[in-house]
């Protein structure tokens, strides 16, 4: 008895779980622990699909690492017993200055995909931009959520199927549009290239072992309704399959787009239009001369051209030469609250989840990509409260410098 006392007066028991991965999700202390149980649920092809990048990956590496390179100058003895995390994008208050970039092929990772990520993002405020290649229809999305909607746009060669998609978007509520712009012609992966994977994946053999050897995932996706491509089969009247649709995608990239279609999206679309996919100080402010409403400094989290610059590394220069007049999206590599931080002191007016919600969707359904966002925000206010600042507009420069040379 006396043992027993004493163990209870200094460990809390909790009730143990047969399932091991809710243990593991249990136990998550971050980000990269969401990424290993998604890496565990996930056929290996799937996962690379999400984790991958282009060629050698330096870009996708570099867009995380590049947060390494700066420190805090933490102020002290400031009252932070009062945290407020809320600001704003395109006048839109938002909670916490965190959107959700679109993805492709979501319902791969959970079938309940682009509905699920949707959901969070409503109920947390924050705006979800769904990808013209998602496997949840414009109208689908705009069923679940009464949240901000943004719609990504691939500009296809077929203006007839594009302006379709534009007049749906604007029909279903979706308040911006962001106009990738960084996909004349689609990057070589070479995890997929390596293990044949294409979209939709192919049934072979290897496909087959994948599934077995992940019960719970291929469990989700034969007891749901089959994944396509659900905006471009609307517009052609549910004509397609993801195996028939996927040529056509393929053929529809426009390489021939420049600067002059901008007023084609404007006379076609009426609200902001934010350019995704900026990799340079000179186009940021070319933007910025065609009067668009705020940038994503990205470069498609390394799944485009290899050795781009990195997001982080963009925002100084960037807002410096737009006279920190254009909003600035530090699109890539956030996986820590302190990257937020570190990204707004820079000149980010808000940062964007790609892979991070994904791991969380992967791992465990729309309650994974709640944690994920919980971890993010918690991170958030943790790193607020001890770099001495209480809001958003207390981030300034001053608040990060770059680590002295070596000591990365
Ligand atoms: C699996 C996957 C699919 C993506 N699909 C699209 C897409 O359809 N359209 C688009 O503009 N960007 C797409 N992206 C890029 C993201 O919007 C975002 O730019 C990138 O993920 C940010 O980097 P991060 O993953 O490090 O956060 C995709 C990214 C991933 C990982």
């Amino acid at each position: 008895m006396g043992i027993l006392k004493t163990l209870r007066s200094v460990a809390s028991f909790s009730m143990p779980t047969l399932s091991r991965r809710k243990r593991r999700l249990a136990r998550a202390a971050n980000i990269a622990d969401m990424r290993l149980i998604a890496q565990r649920r996930l056929p290996a092809g799937i996962f690379d699909y999400i984790d991958g990048a282009a060629e050698d990956e330096i870009t996708m590496r570099r867009n995380s690492a590049a947060f390494q390179q700066y420190e805090f100058v933490p102020r002290i003895l400031r009252n932070v017993s009062g945290i407020d995390t809320s600001t704003s994008f395109l006048g839109h208050a938002l909670t916490t200055p965190l959107l959700f970039s679109p993805t492709g092929f979501t319902r791969i990772a959970h079938s309940q995909g682009e509905l699920s990520v949707a959901r969070v993002a409503a109920r947390h405020g924050l705006p979800y931009c769904l990808s013209t290649l998602s496997t949840r229809s414009i109208e689908e999305v705009a069923a679940v959520s009464n949240g901000p909607k943004w719609f990504q746009v691939y500009v296809w060669r077929d203006r007839v199927l594009l302006k379709d998609m534009l007049a749906r978007a604007q029909a279903s509520g979706y308040e911006a549009i962001m106009l990738t712009v960084d996909t004349a012609v689609l990057g070589r992966r070479e995890r997929d290239v390596r293990r044949g994977f294409t979209l939709p994946p192919k049934l072979g053999l290897g496909t087959i072992v994948d599934g077995i050897t992940h019960p719970a995932w291929t469990w989700d996706f034969i007891r749901h309704e089959p994944i396509t491509f659900s905006n471009i089969a609307t517009s052609q009247g549910n004509a397609g399959t993801a195996v028939t649709l996927s040529q056509f995608i393929s053929e529809q990239f426009d390489q021939a787009l420049s600067w002059d279609d901008l007023e084609w999206f404007r006379a076609n679309w009426n609200g902001p239009i934010i350019l995704k996919g900026v990799q340079s100080v000179a186009d940021a402010v070319l933007a910025q001369q065609h009067g668009i409403d705020a940038v994503a400094l990205s470069n498609h989290g390394g799944r485009q051209l290899d050795s781009a610059p990195t997001p982080l590394d963009l925002l100084a220069p960037v807002a410096q030469a737009t006279g920190g007049t254009l909003p600035l999206i530090c699109d890539g590599g956030i996986r820590r609250g302190s990257d937020i931080v570190k990204a707004i002191a820079l000149g980010a007016s808000a940062c964007t989840l790609g892979r991070s919600y994904l791991y969380g969707l992967g791992a465990a359904g729309e309650s994974g990509v709640e944690q994920v966002l919980s971890m993010l925000t918690e991170d958030l206010e943790r790193t607020m409260s001890l770099c001495g600042v209480r809001n958003i507009s207390e981030i300034t420069p001053e608040l990060v410098s770059l680590v002295p040379s070596g000591l990365i």
